[in-house]
């Protein structure tokens, strides 16, 4: 198939809406990660979302909207979530409903919910406009790599497998929406994201909880509550471990992890944050933003994960953030990563 990667323009954005109503599918850029999109209503091209990522049937799809009219026809509403539409829609969350009939169970895995969010990407949110369908789509990435943050990622997994790449550019949060069970009892946070726990509490007047598997892994008899938990995830080739502990421990780590990995003839790198770069420059570093600005290590998480392979890395150590405000999402990222591989200094 020929895959056409073009910028966002009215010419393209129709070209897109054509494709969707047809029942083909489409990436498109959102303020977290990039989508590929089919129809929410058609099974047949909901079906081809998963053969294009080699996705397990078994893992549900999140439905995209521009209005919350579109809500009619797809879930049940509680009252509890009208204030997070308030706050957080257009934004990064997207919240677990009981669905209706109309919705296939191809999107849902056959789960009595469904999940949606309303993106704020101008691209996402024109597109959604302009074919006026509901929209179901993962992250635009073959099953098992990194999430895409920018279409050439796309364009690497997609590339003759899709009809239509929309280039929005990188996208801002750089890892994927807040996904916020309400459904079942306590608020539960089933993936941490761009929206956090304190800003979901603050709104909710109530303790919202986080699902077990966030930072460990999923043990041999527990269920995910989110079907995505189960899978291996956001990983590079490359044996991923990170070193916690006291900064100047950590520090002194990582040179001696690197030295005796480039010893045994490892193509080996350590990532570690902007402010210790110089520190570690004989260490292959690779820069993940700075410790004190969680959003810029989201923002790029991705990019550098992609990185890895492009560069055939073999074994890679990573510092740490602590797990708080957006740090959860990108230590819960990171941390599968590593499959939770930690050397405690
Ligand atoms: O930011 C995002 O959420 C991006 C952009 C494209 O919107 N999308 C995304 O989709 O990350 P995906 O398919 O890669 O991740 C969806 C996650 C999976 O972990 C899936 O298991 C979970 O949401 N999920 C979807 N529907 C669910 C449901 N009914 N119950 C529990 N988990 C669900
Ligand atoms: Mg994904």
């Amino acid at each position: 198939m020929n895959t056409q990667l073009l910028p966002a323009s009215p010419e393209s954005l129709s070209l897109a809406a054509e494709l969707l109503q047809a029942g083909r599918l489409v990436a498109f850029p959102t303020e977290t990660v990039y989508g590929l999109g089919a129809s929410a209503f058609n099974r047949n091209a909901v079906l081809s979302i998963f053969a294009a990522k080699g996705r397990p049937a078994d893992n549900p799809l999140i439905v995209h909207i521009h209005d919350r009219s579109q809500l009619k026809g797809l879930c049940t509403v509680p009252e509890s979530a009208l204030p997070l539409m308030d706050a957080f829609w257009p934004g990064p969350l997207t919240i677990l409903f009981e669905k209706l009939p109309a919705v296939p169970d191809e999107v849902t895995a056959s789960l009595p919910t469904v999940a949606v969010r309303m993106p704020s990407h101008p691209v996402a949110a024109a597109m959604l406009k302009a074919c006026g369908l509901p929209v179901a789509a993962p992250s635009a990435n073959s099953s098992g790599r990194p999430s895409p943050t920018l279409a050439a990622h796309v364009w690497e997994d997609m590339q003759g497998k899709i009809p239509l790449i929309l280039d929005g550019g990188p996208c801002d949060v750089g890892v994927e929406s807040t996904v916020l069970d309400l459904c079942h009892g306590v608020p539960t946070i089933l993936r941490p994201g761009g929206v956090t726990k304190e800003m979901l509490e603050a709104v909710l007047h109530t303790e919202v909880a986080l699902a077990g598997s966030i930072l460990r892994p999923l043990k041999p008899d527990e269920k995910a509550l989110s079907p995505g938990m189960r899978y291996k995830h956001y990983a590079p080739k490359a044996v991923v471990t990170l070193v916690e502990g006291e900064e100047q421990a950590v520090l002194s780590r990582l040179r001696d992890l690197f030295l005796q990995e480039t010893a045994r003839g490892k193509k080996t790198c350590v990532l570690c944050f902007s402010e210790h770069l110089e520190l570690l420059k004989d260490c292959n570093p690779h820069d993940i933003g700075s410790g004190d600005h969680p959003e810029e290590i989201a923002h790029r998480l991705f990019q550098t994960l992609r990185s890895l392979d492009e560069e055939n890395m073999e074994s890679v150590f990573s510092e740490v953030i602590p797990p708080e405000g957006v740090g959860l999402a990108v230590m819960n990222r990171l941390g599968r990563a590593a499959a939770f591989r930690t050397i405690r200094v």
